[in-house]
């Protein structure tokens, strides 16, 4: 229930994101207990206090999943703290003391707080006045195509001289047959969204007779055997460093009962996850899942989508699972489709290009800046949504550079940190003075510094 908080908030914290601070909750004199755990979104240190209307029950269940063991009736020990994110989600109440001295983090926690966790920031003496949002640490990594020969014992690959070419990104396959994992790093892979064990759905525990049926157990292999082959497997196997989150393909089972109903809606195509990126399949070894082109497609990875589809169809039947039920949910990706639907509005008077043709933004040190038509979407995550149509310009900080700040980049001219993506030659288009334009500058893909509407000078 409450590991959901994090995505389930992220509305809300966006809309408070965009419109200034959040209230500070009252916190509650209740204390339940604490919980000392790493991060699994920034594998820091954290520790979280639990008050208000928390039964221990669910305190305790909420500490299990972050992988620790809860201490009952006692605050989290003081210790440095770069600041605390206060949640309330109707009376059960967080405390959460983000651990350490390194005041870099201090405007990443600030945006993972408010932003990811829909929380109040409440910056400790170390903190106070840091406000640059920067990320230093764990990037996400632009995709790369990873070329090697085949494992031994496996047939040539279908790439120039018989070897296997796999995008080593979340939206990646490697070829039909083989496993991801043996083509490209999960390790990268999993930079690219948070990630933790997940237990499976309780149905897993029960006998299942459909498994006698040697057609139903060979869909379930095929099932398993495709996304072995894509980018899935680093977290969703029992390869993954602390177990699979919610599915495991290795399992000798019957990997649906492993789903949630909602993932079982993912998988049927019900809930579009267009927003968590894909590949067109002629690039990604015959893989398509859900894309622009069509939303409502898998969010498995496939080459097969109309089997994909029907597969996922028959258990949501077999489940007595609707349609109609996941009407009001039309979009799946959470945090990236917030962030992918953000409209923005005029630019504050820090914010834009002035008429030296410097771009200026809010606190923070940039790794993207783009400057695109005003009425083009909000850039997300590659391979294909950090593109939209519209986009005039685009600068990607190069791998090993030190992030740039406002004022230190002028229209047009690329400075030595960065580079060029979008023209992928030649300046961009001349801005006309006088008309709109959408200024998109971030910290790392998902940490926007400021997304908004500017008047050419
Ligand atoms: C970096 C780790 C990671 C990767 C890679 C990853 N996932 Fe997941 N996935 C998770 C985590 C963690 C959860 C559980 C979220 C929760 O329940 O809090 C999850 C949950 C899901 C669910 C919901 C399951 C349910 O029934 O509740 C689906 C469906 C899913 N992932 C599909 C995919 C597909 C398809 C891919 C590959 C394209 C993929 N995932 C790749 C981490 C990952």
């Amino acid at each position: 229930m409450r590991s959901t908080l994090l995505l389930a908030s992220v509305a809300s914290g966006l809309l408070l994101a965009s419109c200034g601070d959040p209230e500070r909750p009252v916190l509650s004199d209740v204390l339940i207990g604490h919980c000392e755990y790493v991060s699994p979104f920034t594998n820091e240190p954290e520790c979280r206090d639990y008050l208000g209307s928390w039964s221990a029950e669910d305190a305790t269940a909420d500490c299990t999943k972050l992988k620790s063991e809860i201490a009952l009736d006692t605050a989290c020990p003081s210790a440095d703290v770069l600041g605390w994110c206060l949640t309330d989600d109707d009376g059960e109440q967080l405390r959460i003391h983000i651990l350490g001295t390194d005041t870099s983090r201090c405007g990443s926690s600030k945006t993972g707080c408010q932003f990811f966790g829909g929380g109040y920031w409440d910056p400790s003496a170390l903190c106070a006045g840091e406000d640059e949002l920067l990320v230093l640490d764990n990037a996400w990594p632009q995709p790369e195509r990873v070329c090697m020969d085949p494992l031994p014992g496996e047939p040539p690959g279908q790439s120039e001289g018989g070897q296997v070419c796999t995008w080593e990104i979340i939206s990646g396959a490697t070829e039909e047959g083989r496993v991801f994992s043996d083509y490209a790093s999960c390790d990268t892979v999993r930079l690219q969204r948070p990630y933790s064990p997940v237990p499976p759905n309780r149905r897993s525990l029960e006998a299942d007779s459909r498994m006698d049926d040697t057609d139903y157990v060979a869909d379930v292999r095929w099932v398993q055997s495709q996304l072995k082959s894509s980018a899935c497997v680093c977290c969703h196997d029992r390869s993954a460093p602390s177990g699979p989150s919610v599915f495991d393909l290795d399992t000798e089972d019957n990997l649906f009962n492993q789903f949630n109903d909602r993932g079982i809606a993912m998988g049927a195509g019900w809930i579009s996850t267009v927003g968590f990126g894909a590949w067109p399949p002629e690039q990604n070894n015959g893989f398509e899942r859900s894309d622009l082109d069509d939303p409502n497609d898998s969010i498995m990875p496939t080459t097969d989508m109309d089997r994909m589809i029907a597969l996922f169809e028959r258990e949501a039947s077999h489940r007595g699972m609707k349609r109609s039920d996941y009407a009001g949910e039309q979009y799946g990706a959470a945090i990236l489709d917030e962030l992918r639907l953000f409209r923005p509005s005029a630019c504050t008077e820090d914010e834009g290009v002035g008429a030296d043709g410097r771009l200026r933004w809010l606190p923070g040190r940039a790794r993207y800046v783009y400057v695109l038509e005003a009425d083009a979407d909000t850039p997300t995550v590659p391979p294909n949504l950090d593109r939209p149509e519209g986009t005039l310009w685009r600068l990607d900080l190069k791998a090993d550079a030190y992030p740039v700040g406002s004022e230190s980049i002028v229209y047009g001219e690329v400075p030595s940190e960065m580079v060029q993506r979008i023209p992928e030659s030649g300046k961009p288009p001349a801005l006309r003075s006088g008309r709109q334009y959408y200024l998109y500058v971030t910290a790392d893909i998902t940490f926007p510094i400021s997304r908004c509407l500017f008047t050419a000078p």
